[in-house]
């Protein structure tokens, strides 16, 4: 089952706590104060009740917990031996990191999950109750900016700030991501709105992580300079079912959301490697695919016919965002 599947019930319940018209209500604030800030981060102190962070765990966990699976799930895919049994989230808000990282991982064992606003920490405290893992977690009132604060007092296996950088000041990032990486024993997932704004504050964390030696794993197949062009953004969707309830708080009628979503994940040991990144949905006509690519020599297009066997069946089954073994013999740099 998938983080958001596994997330349903416990969210069901979430929703009983509330008159609905309340929640709705709440929902609709959340909504205008996010695209106030272009969606990039809700406005410091929009989450002002309980019902407030109940209304972001019932519209928004969901997605945040899809992208970070996704993020997750990629990892893995290029350290395929590494088990983490310890989890640091920093800006953890209702608990994302703890219900995604156990679906990619069950091993893990124990998480600490750091949060400003008590309010969020109380609806992550209530849902992850719920919660199908044996993870142990211990939450903790911190504000992650502030440098004076010791983040662990022993190195994690896996480091997350899961749609939080985006909400601090821009002189506070970069610090954060350095006292994260401090800490990191193995990997470190930086996650962001798959916006323009979103991926710059992936991106400078990307080049000053390589610059402290760290290895690239997710999504770069290396670690040269970043290859995006101006006006362009590295980002990936991740496709996730709305409930019935979701629905009715969002004020939409369709049945699922591409939730969009920027990362990078550094690790202390290398990944298993992969030639390329597909980095947009591919074009698909009969007989013929079109990859987009991020690869070592940088941004490339593969045009794939069906008489190229050899790379007709992985193009096929590639997605955006789909790791690829190897690079289809008829590509070209962009
Ligand atoms: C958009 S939410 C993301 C929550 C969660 N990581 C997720 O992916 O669903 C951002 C969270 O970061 C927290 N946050 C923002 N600035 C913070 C700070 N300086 N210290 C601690 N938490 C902070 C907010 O309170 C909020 O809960």
């Amino acid at each position: 089952m998938n983080a958001p599947d596994m997330l349903r019930g416990a969210l069901a319940s979430l929703a009983e706590d509330y008159p609905q018209p309340a929640l709705a209500q709440a929902a609709s604030s959340l909504s205008t104060a996010y695209r106030a800030q272009g969606g990039e981060a809700a406005a410091p102190g929009a989450i002002q009740s309980p019902v407030a962070a109940a209304a972001y765990a019932l519209t928004r966990l969901p997605a945040t917990c899809a992208a970070l699976e996704a993020v997750l799930a990629a990892t893995h895919l290029r350290l395929p031996d590494w088990r983490p049994t310890t989890l640091l989230d920093v800006g953890a808000g209702t608990g994302a990191s703890v219900w995604a990282a156990s679906a990619v991982w069950p091993s893990l064992a124990h998480a600490t999950l750091l949060e400003r606003d008590q309010r969020m920490i109380a609806v992550g405290q209530r849902l992850l109750a719920e919660a199908p893992t044996e993870c142990a977690v211990a939450w903790r009132q911190v504000d992650i900016a502030d440098s004076r604060e010791r983040l662990a007092s022993a190195p994690v296996d896996l480091c997350i700030s899961s749609y939080a950088l985006n909400e601090l000041s821009h002189a506070a990032r970069l610090p954060l991501v350095a006292r994260l990486w401090e800490v990191c024993g193995g990997a470190l997932a930086l996650v962001a709105p798959g916006t323009p704004a979103g991926f710059a504050a992936i991106r400078e964390a990307r080049a000053w992580l390589i610059g402290a030696g760290a290895q690239i794993v997710a999504p770069c197949p290396h670690a040269d300079a970043c290859p995006m062009q101006p006006g362009d953004w590295c980002h990936f969707s991740q496709r996730l079912a709305r409930s019935r309830l979701h629905r009715q708080l969002k004020g939409g009628d369709a049945p699922y959301e591409d939730e969009k979503y920027a990362y990078v994940v550094a690790a202390r040991k290398p990944g298993a490697p992969i030639a390329a990144r597909v980095i947009r949905h591919p074009v698909v006509r009969a007989g013929y695919i079109t990859l987009d690519v991020c690869a070592p020599g940088g941004l490339a297009r593969s045009e794939i016919t069906r008489s190229d066997r050899a790379d007709w069946r992985a193009a096929r089954a590639a997605r955006w965002g789909s790791a690829l073994a190897r690079l289809p013999a008829k590509t070209r740099a962009l």
